[in-house]
């Protein structure tokens, strides 16, 4: 395969990265770590979960540890297409347990007056998921990337810690897994749903164990083809009872927008209702046509959402808007461009 064939998510640039930081930065270059050391957590690392982690296992210093362009620390090898990273959050403080505190000691301060020193006194506690991605792809297997869509949506779950709490939720196009396990830590139902291309499926499910202590929803791992509606005939009664969708950078090819937004008619017509949040990056081109800069993919999908809204009126009521975000914290740490759109579909059905 030619090296132009492949794409590559900008959440990926480490590599590019490695030569400007310093030898002392804590996992920059030249930091080699066993698996146990760094970003795996000590189950994982004691029983590895493929057979890359396992030669990593014996041979542990052939992984270095880098801090990629996002904040992510990586396990990268030269040996291997698969890469590990950790990416950092913190939780919204409604998530945050007030746990007892305990006292530590107690002081004087200059005043005279007691200073209590408390263990646990932090405003905010840092969380970590470790994903299993690969570092560049061709344009058929770039599920197994991580997108800036991804943390987007994940964001706008822990900014509305109501909505997903207790939920049943559906992801399509999930790639690596990393929004439904964010959706994970607060819902009661995930179904993680992709294309069932390449490793793209046991991707998954390697991901949502790694990190099976954050996501504590039941999580079901299964394939929607958005060209082939019969998977979804497949899943049963698993989705019967799904009120919530989501998808992430599932923009970016016109004919699968298509399929895309027909699969979400083909489930929105189905009880019971349900609100679909879909986000995505405005991928904008120069184009001799219009000898402008145009976000055609995205132009393509409003109007899809245009057609969407005129389906089935009999049967549904449609609420459709793009949602002002510009007040949603940033929990995860990635470049939060301009270019990024968060939309919201609710189906009534009457
Ligand atoms: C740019 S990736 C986004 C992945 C992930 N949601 C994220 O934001 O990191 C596009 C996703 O669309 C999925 N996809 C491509 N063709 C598909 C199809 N026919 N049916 C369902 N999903 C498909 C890919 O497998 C991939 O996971």
């Amino acid at each position: 395969m030619e090296a132009e064939d492949k794409v590559v998510s900008e959440v990926h640039y480490f590599s590019k990265e490695i030569s400007n930081y310093k030898e002392d930065l804590k996992g920059g270059k030249g930091c080699n770590v066993g698996l146990n050391d760094c970003l795996v957590p000590k189950n994982v690392g004691q029983k590895p979960l493929n057979e890359n982690e396992l030669e990593a296992k014996d041979e542990g210093d052939q992984y270095v540890c880098l801090l990629g362009a996002n904040g992510q620390t990586v396990l990268w090898s030269p040996e291997f297409e698969t890469v590990l990273s950790c990416f950092e959050f913190c939780y919204p403080e409604s998530m945050i347990k007030a746990t007892p505190q305990k006292i530590v000691r107690a002081s004087l301060d200059k005043d005279g007056d007691f200073e209590v020193l408390r263990k646990n006194d932090q405003k905010k506690k840092e969380g970590r998921i470790i994903i299993e991605h690969q570092r560049s792809t061709t344009l058929d297997l770039v599920g197994e990337q991580v997108w800036r869509g991804a943390f987007y949506l994940a964001d706008f779950i822990l900014d509305n810690i109501k909505t997903f709490k207790g939920a049943n939720i559906l992801e399509m196009a999930s790639g690596v897994g990393l929004t439904s396990i964010v959706a994970g830590m607060l819902a009661k139902k995930v179904v993680i749903t992709d294309v069932n291309r390449g490793d793209i499926l046991d991707l998954i499910d390697r991901n949502v164990q790694r990190n099976k202590d954050l996501c504590k929803a039941h999580s079901h791992i299964k394939e929607i083809d958005f060209f082939d509606l019969r998977c979804i005939a497949d899943l049963g009664s698993l989705i019967d009872d799904v009120t919530i969708l989501l998808a992430a950078d599932v923009v970016y090819h016109n004919q699968l927008t298509d399929a895309f937004l027909n699969t979400v008619l083909y489930l929105m017509t189905r009880k019971p209702n349900k609100t679909m949040y879909i986000s995505l990056e405005k991928r904008y081109v120069f184009t001799i046509e219009d000898m402008d800069t145009v976000a055609p993919c995205y132009e393509h999908f409003v109007n899809g959402l245009k057609w969407l809204q005129n389906q089935e009126k009999d049967k549904i009521t449609w609420n459709i808007e793009q949602l002002s975000t510009g007040d949603l914290f940033q929990y995860f740490t990635y470049e939060r461009t301009k270019e990024l759109v968060l939309w919201k579909i609710e189906a009534i059905l009457k």
